[in-house]
């Protein structure tokens, strides 16, 4: 089953606390958005990959793999929907169809397991909709009043973390995007678009370090 990758990029990270956008901090001698890309240039499925940059990145254009061929670029945009939306049309200008699977994967995202990407592709490789790696709660959740007093104890086995990749299909995710970006929907992932637009995706059981570096603690569970 081969697809297309698109890769938001162009967020500013403010609460990494660091000197740069957190995609370019070192990890074991590279950049998080490095280990991050290898895990999908290594795949014989991949059909192309689109990075979403910001328009003042001074940082891209200084790694091996800003040459590599397989990757093109697309302008970042405001919100991580828009950035995404704007990879989806760089990928049409390649050549993608709109019946075409599209991974998206956060930057920040390093420690993909193969296992899992593999995992995400073979059993959505024929749904009508497509879906997402997710792992399951594991703590008890709080539902929070504004005083920062508990209101109540959802249970937590209906519940899931989204992690990414997100799998759709181009045409049908661009338009789930786009309806919802000019509604005004908070859109913090590629799902809730499609939910938003009707669909239901399907949650993949991923695994738990496939984590997102957000705060500068992050980066110690991966060193
Ligand atoms: O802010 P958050 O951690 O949710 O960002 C997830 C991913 O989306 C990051 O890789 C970030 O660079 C990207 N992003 C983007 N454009 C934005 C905001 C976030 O590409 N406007």
């Amino acid at each position: 089953q081969h697809y297309w990758v698109v890769i938001p990029a162009a967020g500013v990270g403010t609460r990494m606390q660091a000197d740069r956008p957190k995609q370019y901090l070192p990890l074991r001698g590279r950049t998080l958005i490095e280990h991050t890309l290898d895990c999908f240039l290594g795949q014989p499925e991949l059909l192309g990959l689109v990075v979403c940059l910001s328009a003042d990145d001074d940082w891209w254009p200084q790694l091996a793999c800003a040459l590599d061929t397989r990757i093109s670029r697309a302008a970042g945009g405001r919100e991580r929907a828009d950035s995404v939306l704007s990879g989806l049309k760089r990928l049409s200008e390649l050549g993608a169809d709109e019946q075409d699977w599209v991974l998206v994967h956060d930057a920040a995202r390093p420690n993909l397991a193969e296992t899992d990407l593999h995992k995400l592709v073979r059993e959505l490789a024929d749904d009508p909709v497509g879906g997402l790696l997710a792992v399951p709660v594991r703590d008890t959740l709080k539902l929070a009043g504004p005083d920062g007093r508990v209101q109540s104890t959802p249970d937590r086995a209906l519940y899931w973390q989204a992690y990414t990749p997100q799998m759709f299909r181009l045409g049908a995710l661009r338009k789930a995007l786009a309806a919802a970006l000019a509604a005004g929907v908070a859109i913090t992932d590629e799902s809730s678009a499609m939910e938003w637009a009707g669909h239901s995706p399907r949650l993949i059981e991923g695994r738990a370090d496939n984590i997102k570096i957000t705060r500068p603690e992050d980066l110690h569970w991966l060193g």
